[in-house]
């Protein structure tokens, strides 16, 4: 039998890019396993997306968790599951997605047990080494053997790095697939209803270390997001990472402020669909306000998403800036320029193609 293709996922925007790839693997008829380090664990960060986006039941799950917030020690667990779990069911390709620990995790321990690495989302870079997933980033497309970009710029980037151009091919976004595959499902009315939002209303999601780890930055924040909400409601789906500093800052405090444990796939993206405008830290969270059309500022001091700026109505903003750029974002209205460049909901197809090319051609 053929050794298998595997997936290695472990947090919340593995699952979103992950769906369309194996779902396009699996109609090309590769056998599949899908390992989830556990790095998320909560049902509401984990499960549900599983449940929502039909991704096959992870074979193992290797309960990674959160290791005391330490990046050494969670990076460290997963790898030591994952060589474990790749020596036993020897991977033909793994298959890592974006940015996050566990991926970097995986890229090492398949490199050192000389199994080709394929990355999903290659060739993203922020230029800021102060963010943990830069680090994951370059790290991971210096040991891939094939590298899937959402992006243009990312050609050159990896170029840049020594990373043979042969090996990188432009394919669209997985996440964008996942979403444009659901558009039919996402009940922005019913969703509303259930968070007892106003028509007209903002969301945000916060949850980088930047923003959400320093108590005074997270409290000048919230004072953004009260001085929002004296004028639209805003609903803010609060990730874990940030719930305790956020509302020791006095974030639900605000009657119109609607702070809500992290939601379902389907129910979050019928919340950005609905919304006036989004403020957010997010990397995903960018790229889906640009297929939605919906204005997006992003509370950091830059982006790896570039193209979210160029062709998308996204805009990098201070914390400072917050609440007068929402305000008139949310008077600006929708925006309406030209997608990136294969943002077509086919992304998982073509790297699927690839992948079979690829591997009958023994790489
Ligand atoms: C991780 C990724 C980040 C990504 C984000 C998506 C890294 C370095 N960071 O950040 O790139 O944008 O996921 O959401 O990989 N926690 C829970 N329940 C969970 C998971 C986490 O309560 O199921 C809490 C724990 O207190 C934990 C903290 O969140 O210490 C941070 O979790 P971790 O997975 O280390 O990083 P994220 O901030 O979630
Ligand atoms: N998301 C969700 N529910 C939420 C917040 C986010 O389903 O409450 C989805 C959304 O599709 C987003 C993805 O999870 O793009 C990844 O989210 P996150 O911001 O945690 O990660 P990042 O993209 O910043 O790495």
């Amino acid at each position: 039998m053929l050794a298998p293709i595997t997936h290695v996922l472990g947090a919340r925007p593995n699952f979103v890019k992950a769906a369309p790839v194996i779902r396009a693997l699996a109609a090309l008829g590769h056998r599949q396993r899908v390992v989830h380090t556990g790095q998320h664990y909560d049902e509401r960060l984990s499960e549900v997306f599983f449940v929502q986006l039909g991704l096959p039941a992870p074979d193992v799950n290797l309960g990674v968790g959160s290791a005391g917030g330490s990046h050494a020690q969670q990076t460290a667990a997963a790898m030591t599951g994952l060589e474990q779990d790749f020596i036993e069911h020897p991977p033909g390709l793994v298959v890592v997605y974006g940015d996050v620990n566990s991926s970097v995790a995986a890229a090492l321990v398949a490199a050192k047990l000389q199994i080709p690495i394929a990355h999903v989302e290659a060739g993203l870079r922020s230029f800021d080494n102060t963010m943990p997933e830069e680090i994951n980033r370059r790290l991971t497309d210096q040991m891939s053997d094939l590298m899937f970009a959402t992006s243009p710029e990312a050609i050159g980037y990896l170029a840049n790095e020594g990373r043979p151009v042969s090996a990188v091919h432009l394919v669209g976004n997985p996440m964008i697939d996942t979403l444009m595959a659901n558009l039919d499902r996402f009940d922005t009315a019913a969703v509303r209803a259930g968070l007892d939002l106003p028509e007209r209303y903002v969301v945000a999601t916060l949850h980088r270390p930047s923003n959400v780890d320093d108590p005074a930055v997270a409290a000048g924040l919230v004072k953004a997001l009260h001085e929002i909400a004296g004028v639209i409601d805003v609903v803010i789906p609060v990730h874990p990472r940030g719930r305790a500093v956020l509302e020791a800052a006095g974030l639900s405090a605000h009657p119109a402020v609607h702070a809500c444990p992290p939601l379902g796939y389907l129910e979050f993206m019928g919340l950005v669909r609905g919304a006036a405008a989004v403020a957010t830290d997010s990397g995903g969270v960018q790229e889906e306000t640009t297929l939605l059309r919906v204005p997006c500022l992003t509370v950091r001091p830059n982006t790896e998403r570039p193209i979210t700026i160029t062709s998308g109505s996204n805009r990098l903003i201070t914390s400072a800036e917050l609440a007068s750029a929402v305000l008139k974002a949310c008077d600006d209205g929708p925006y309406t320029g030209e997608l990136p460049p294969l943002w077509d909901g086919h992304a998982g197809v073509r790297i699927g193609r690839i992948i079979t090319d690829w591997l009958a051609s023994d790489g």
